[in-house]
């Protein structure tokens, strides 16, 4: 695996010692899955092969995350654009997330993860709707890692949403437009009462945001690593959560 990012160019070890504010550890990690359907075509098999071997990549990536200690994770899982993919790989998909919800809920639960899911949920069947429902209300009490699966999601559609509501509160009285801010419009979004994601990751050697978190991502690190969502494991996970280590993260302040 390799890190794609270039290094940044970074004060030398003698002025960083004294003046670089302390690397925290990421408290959140988002990470674009990507790569599956590059994994199967390698290996002359069908793309379902890739989402099959993806899915064991998501349990590897829950265990690396609740040993590194992150307490939040977002996986992008299917996104407001997918629905345009050919109707048999979205069964394909939408198979496998019930077979997911289904065969790791319990172990989901032993390990203390609290599963949440963000997106316009209405466009999957009913079944699967509930299974996701019952797993957020069967882990609800869990708080030792934040999953956040991403399904049927677009930023773009849920800055949208979140701007459409403020109106609706605003022309019924109750929300003054001049009291409006950042903490409160994000209040609106999907992700309210989650903290914003640290480092975002994408695999498969694509450097795009691809309409995840445009809100959220505001400050991220961003790593972009060349390795296939089936390939990545916990020795990539702890590589990137290194790399975001390294930087020096300002928010736009100039250094002290
Ligand atoms: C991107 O690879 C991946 C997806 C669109 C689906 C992600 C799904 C999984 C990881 C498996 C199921 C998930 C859960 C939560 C059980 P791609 O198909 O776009 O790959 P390509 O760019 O190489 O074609």
């Amino acid at each position: 695996m390799s890190v794609t990012n270039r290094p940044r160019p970074g004060p030398s070890a003698a002025s960083t010692a004294d003046t670089a504010p302390k690397p925290a550890a990421a408290r959140h990690v988002a990470i674009i899955m990507d790569g599956n359907g590059r994994w199967a075509a390698a290996r002359k098999l069908p793309r379902v092969a890739g989402h099959r071997e993806g899915a064991r990549a998501v349990r590897r990536t829950i265990e690396a995350a609740i040993g590194s200690g992150v307490g939040w994770l977002t996986l992008y899982a299917f996104s407001s654009e997918n629905w345009r993919r050919p109707v048999t790989e979205i069964l394909d998909l939408t198979g496998l997330l019930r077979q997911y919800l289904r065969s790791e809920l319990e172990e989901l639960k032993a390990n203390g993860v609290r599963l949440r899911v963000i997106g316009d949920l209405q466009r999957f069947d009913p079944d699967i709707r509930r299974d996701l429902e019952a797993a957020e209300h069967a882990t609800g009490g869990n708080a030792r890692l934040n999953l956040t699966i991403a399904l049927s999601y677009g930023s773009r559609d849920e800055i949208v949403a979140a701007a459409r509501a403020i109106a609706e509160a605003a022309v019924a009285g109750a929300l003054d437009p001049a009291a409006l801010d950042e903490a409160r419009f994000a209040s609106f979004l999907a992700t309210a009462g989650m903290p914003d994601p640290d480092l975002v990751i994408r695999t498969s050697g694509e450097q795009r945001l691809s309409n995840f978190l445009l809100w959220q991502a505001a400050y991220a690190e961003f790593v972009f690593l060349d390795v296939l969502w089936p390939d990545f494991g916990a020795e990539h996970f702890e590589a990137a959560l290194g790399e975001y280590a390294r930087r020096e993260r300002r928010f736009g302040a100039r250094p002290v």
